[in-house]
């Protein structure tokens, strides 16, 4: 029996071979990869995951476990006739919320705005967020470790993990899935999992992290004389608002102007070449974060940091600088796509990796830069786009790979890193070679082959 009709015999009309059933799963979000799979499954259990690996174990094929697929490297993209593409999107129940210990059990193919949505009915609040929340799931967002909109005050996704529950290369399970804030019992095993893209396991459960449910937020708008400007302000904003800030966005002005080319109704409220979009929140009585937030609006118009400010005075005003921020991925494509670069340097470091960057990409003029990104955690999205009227595709065939070369080198060179949130998939494996140390890629290299010895999971990616 193939292995596409052993799966059949598993699961029924939940394995498909049909191309035209397997289309939509089989190309990336960002249209960079179209992919080829024996197969396309949905298990709906823990126990079908399982059965599905050791299935996939007796015939020799391989496993490319796929949430939302909204990654930005082609890491959810199967690339082999051999290869069982594992949709994990029916694998989605909340098991349990835990009022006391403030946690919450969910399958890997919640999709995260669902998590918000069953946690938030409790009076409760997981803060992971990000602009692809509505098709992004868990088990995508713990195998990437993702970022997002909130990392400053709450961390990475692998940090906001307790417990987790993963299905092995030979298809054992790996149970941790414990609401333990402090459990020393030798190796972390469930940090092997959190950022492995899918290389080492399937993830299909966590224990997560959860908090009061913010009642207020503050948020504002402001236009900045520059980066280094943004930069100095975030330590005065953190200190004036007892440390409540959650969010710190930088915005080119230039981000803002393909905003405002490509999507109907966002305009930025403030003109300006540099912007920050500032929130405070948390659980504390009514008004409580709003004379925080006016002293330190005062404070950066009075050092010139900031020269205009606008503050949302309701949860629509909210909503829209918010949209303001999180549809510029939107406009970037609708603009012929760019060239996205994902780089972390220190904070302090940033005005200085802005002053150089464009330097090191003169001799590659005409270009249209787009940065914008989490200046909070050091992280720039430093986006590059084919000049205004070229052709998007034959710009990038002609300088993509120098201009990520620029860009990439300059932050290795400051200490940084070219991937701070996307992770590597089969975009990046080159770069993971050129700048990964050497005992760093030597020991990923082991664990790689000591959990996973054939080689069954997601193959081709991070490591190549
Ligand atoms: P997928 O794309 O399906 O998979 C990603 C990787 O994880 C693949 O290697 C896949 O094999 C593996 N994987 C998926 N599920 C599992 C599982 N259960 N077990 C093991 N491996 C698994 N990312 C950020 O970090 N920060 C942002 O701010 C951000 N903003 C975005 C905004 C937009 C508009 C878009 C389109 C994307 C954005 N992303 C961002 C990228 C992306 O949404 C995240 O990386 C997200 O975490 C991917 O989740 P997913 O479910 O779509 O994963
Ligand atoms: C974001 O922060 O919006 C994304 O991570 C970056 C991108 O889409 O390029
Ligand atoms: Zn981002």
């Amino acid at each position: 029996m193939s292995l596409p009709d052993a799966l059949g015999a598993l699961l029924g009309d939940r394995c498909t071979s049909d191309p035209s059933a397997m289309a939509g799963y089989l190309e990336d979000e960002r249209g960079l990869y179209q992919g080829v799979a024996a197969c396309l499954v949905f298990p709906e259990t823990t126990d079908e995951v399982a059965a599905i690996v050791k299935t996939c174990a007796e015939h020799g094929g391989s496993l490319v476990p796929q949430g939302g697929n909204t990654g930005y490297c082609g890491g959810a993209t199967p690339s082999g006739d051999t290869q069982v593409l594992l949709n994990l999107s029916r694998l989605n129940r909340v098991r349990a919320i835990d009022q006391v210990g403030m946690t919450v059990t969910a399958e890997a193919g919640v999709v995260l705005a669902n998590l918000h949505d069953a946690v938030e009915a409790e009076d409760l609040f997981f803060p992971l967020s990000m602009g692809s929340e509505g098709s992004c799931q868990l088990g995508g967002n713990l195998a990437t470790n993702a970022g997002g909109l909130a990392v400053l005050k709450y961390g990475m996704a692998g940090e906001l993990v307790l417990g987790l529950e993963v299905v092995l290369p030979d298809g054992s399970l790996l149970n941790t899935l414990k609401p333990l804030r402090k459990d020393n019992t030798g190796y972390h095993l469930k940090q092997l999992f959190l950022g492995a893209e899918g290389t080492l396991g399937i993830i299909t459960a966590a224990v997560l992290k959860l908090f009061p449910r913010p009642t207020e937020f503050q948020t504002a708008w402001l236009s900045v004389s520059g980066i280094d400007a943004a930069c100095q302000l975030l330590p005065l904003a953190r200190r004036a608002s007892g440390d409540c800030v959650t969010s710190f966005e930088y915005v080119s002005g230039k981000s803002m102007a393909l905003l405002a080319q490509h999507v109907d109704g966002l305009k930025p409220p403030l003109a300006g070449d540099h912007h920050v979009l500032l929130e405070l929140s948390g659980a504390l009585p009514p008004g409580g974060l709003r004379p925080q937030l006016e002293d330190l609006l005062e404070q950066a118009l009075d050092t010139g940091w900031a020269y205009d400010a606008v503050i949302a005075e309701s949860l629509d005003q909210r909503r829209a600088l918010w949209a303001l921020r999180e549809n510029i991925p939107e406009a970037e494509k609708r603009a012929g796509r760019s060239i996205k670069h994902d780089v972390s340097v220190p904070i302090a470091d940033i005005p200085a990796y802005c002053e150089a960057a464009p330097h090191r990409l003169a001799a590659l003029e005409p270009l249209r830069l787009s940065i914008y990104g989490h200046i909070g955690d050091g992280n720039l999205h430093y986006n590059v786009l084919a000049p205004e009227g070229a052709d998007p595709a034959a710009f990038k065939a002609d300088k993509g790979e120098a201009i990520s070369r620029a860009v990439h080198d300059l932050a290795a060179e400051m200490g940084g890193s070219f991937s701070a949130e996307h992770g590597i998939g089969q975009l990046k494996t080159a770069e993971l070679a050129r700048y990964g140390d050497p005992a760093a890629l030597e020991l990923m290299r082991a664990l790689k082959a000591a959990i996973d010895p054939a080689g069954r999971m997601n193959p081709g990616k991070l490591l190549g």
